[in-house]
């Protein structure tokens, strides 16, 4: 019945890791009475990333987020449905509106480390989720939830985010004392989004936001969003894109500041499109162009992405028999992908465990050997929808921290903290920072 459980626990990149040395591209292990099958490497990974839902399903692993996102949203959809969904967000992801969120990022970013003295010490994770945070609620909540977020919101998130637990993904449905809190949080976050839904509408008041964007949707059948699948794509965006993002931003961080070679050339670059004492001046400079521009920090960032995969494996139910290769693939088994393995096979990576963003520079682009070597935002169908909004962002709070200020890590490096879902640094991850002289 317990089979792996307790290795798989104890560091599931070290146990996958063996698996494949032991057997290669494709084997099994048993997790709490279910059966997984690993498929590791790109071309694995595009039988995977094609296969369709009926056949790998990704709704029948993600019942645990029914509660949080909502009856009838997302993943308790039909896939037509959910990708319906997921499409009214498309024009909160153009151009236009992205240029609206280099400003605000910047914003938020700036606003943060404003109330930093000349020097002192910080919890990098820490800094990192509060930014983070901070810019989702701005730009995919909106400016009515950011002003009021530490008066209340911001306690209801946690209670939402400590709802996706190991219990929860089994028996999502089990009156837990942590379910229960989680389901009065959803009820209060969902009469919260209601009235300012409520008040846009009284007023008039239109924003530039993922809120504003989902109330002028309509279905097909030209039918609006009820104010429940408002809020449910709302909190499917913020559980998608808050704490990965975060812990993606601390591990940069952490792996600049142990490879200190790489930093000039982002220095040069932050120069380059901003001016020296950038970090000073207003948000107006930061612009879609400059950051994509930003090929440098770019980079370090996909390294990031390739070492340290926020989601350390992509999970799907077996809905009928797959076969992969020679192999066959029971109905009823877990089939998976772990970016967290695959960045790291020699096959694919020159020496994969090295921190080395060069390897995405021409003409090695590692990357581009196929579209499914790096997947650290998924493949196929359910590829994420925010890497760009991600990339963005990450790269927005890198330059506004590495121009104001020189870091170094005050703590030993850390490992991955692997109790959650989302895999990012164990806390406290501390840094000092000094402030840069003009
Ligand atoms: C560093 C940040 C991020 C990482 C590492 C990340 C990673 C991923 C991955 C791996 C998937 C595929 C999951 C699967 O196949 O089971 C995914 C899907 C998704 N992501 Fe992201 N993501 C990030 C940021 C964001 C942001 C900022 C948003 C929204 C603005 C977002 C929204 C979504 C949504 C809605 C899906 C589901 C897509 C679907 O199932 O069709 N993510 N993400």
């Amino acid at each position: 019945m317990l089979g792996h459980t307790a290795a798989f626990h104890r560091n599931p990149v070290a146990f996958l890791e063996e698996g494949y040395r032991a057997h290669g591209e494709v084997f099994r292990f048993l997790l709490a009475g279910k059966d997984f099958v690993v498929l590791a490497g790109p071309r694995a990974h595009e039988a995977y990333f094609r296969a369709a839902e009926d056949h790998l399903s990704a709704k029948d692993v993600y019942q645990f987020t029914i509660p949080i996102f909502g009856k009838g949203v997302a993943y308790d959809a039909p896939r037509d449905i959910m990708n319906e969904q997921l499409g009214f967000l498309f024009p909160a992801l153009r151009e236009k509106r992205m240029q609206t969120y280099a400003r605000l990022m910047h914003e938020e970013a700036s606003a943060y480390v404003s109330t930093w003295g000349d020097e002192g010490e910080v919890d990098l994770p820490h800094v990192t989720n509060d930014i983070t945070v901070n810019i989702a609620a701005r730009c995919l909540l909106g400016q009515e939830i950011r002003e009021s977020f530490y008066d209340g919101f911001a306690d209801l998130y946690e209670d939402l985010q400590l709802g996706i637990n190991t219990i929860g993904f089994f028996a999502h449905w089990l009156p837990t004392p942590r379910h229960i809190k989680r389901d009065r949080a959803r009820k209060k976050v969902s009469e919260l989004i209601s009235g300012i839904l409520r008040e846009r509408r009284r007023s008039g008041v239109e924003r530039d936001d993922f809120m504003q964007t989902l109330m002028a949707a309509r279905y097909k059948s030209g039918r609006a969003l009820t104010d429940d699948e408002i809020t449910g794509i709302l909190l499917t965006t913020l559980f998608g894109g808050q704490h990965t993002s975060s812990v993606l931003a601390a591990w940069v961080g952490i792996e600049l500041l142990q490879h200190p070679q790489y930093l000039p050339p982002i220095l040069d670059e932050i120069d380059h499109f901003y001016g020296k004492g950038f970090g000073a001046r207003t948000s107006e400079a930061m612009t879609t162009d400059t950051l994509r521009g930003q090929v440098t920090l770019e980079r370090a960032i996909k390294e990031c992405e390739r070492l340290h995969p926020p989601l350390i494996m992509l999970i799907r139910k077996v809905m009928r028999e797959f076969e992969y290769d020679g192999f066959v693939v029971n109905e009823g088994s877990m089939a998976m992908v772990a970016p967290a393995l695959s960045h790291r096979l020699r096959s694919v990576f020159r020496d994969p465990h090295r921190y080395d963003p060069d390897r995405f520079a021409p003409p090695r682009e590692e990357d581009k050997q196929t579209t499914y070597t790096l997947i650290g935002f998924g493949g196929g169908k359910h590829r994420c929808i925010g890497m760009a909004f991600a990339y963005m962002q990450l790269k927005a709070i890198w330059t506004v921290l590495l121009s104001n200020f020189e870091f170094e890590l005050a703590s030993a490096v850390p490992a991955p903290d692997y109790s959650g879902w989302v895999i990012g640094p164990q806390q406290p991850c501390k840094v000092r920072f000094k402030r840069r002289k003009a």
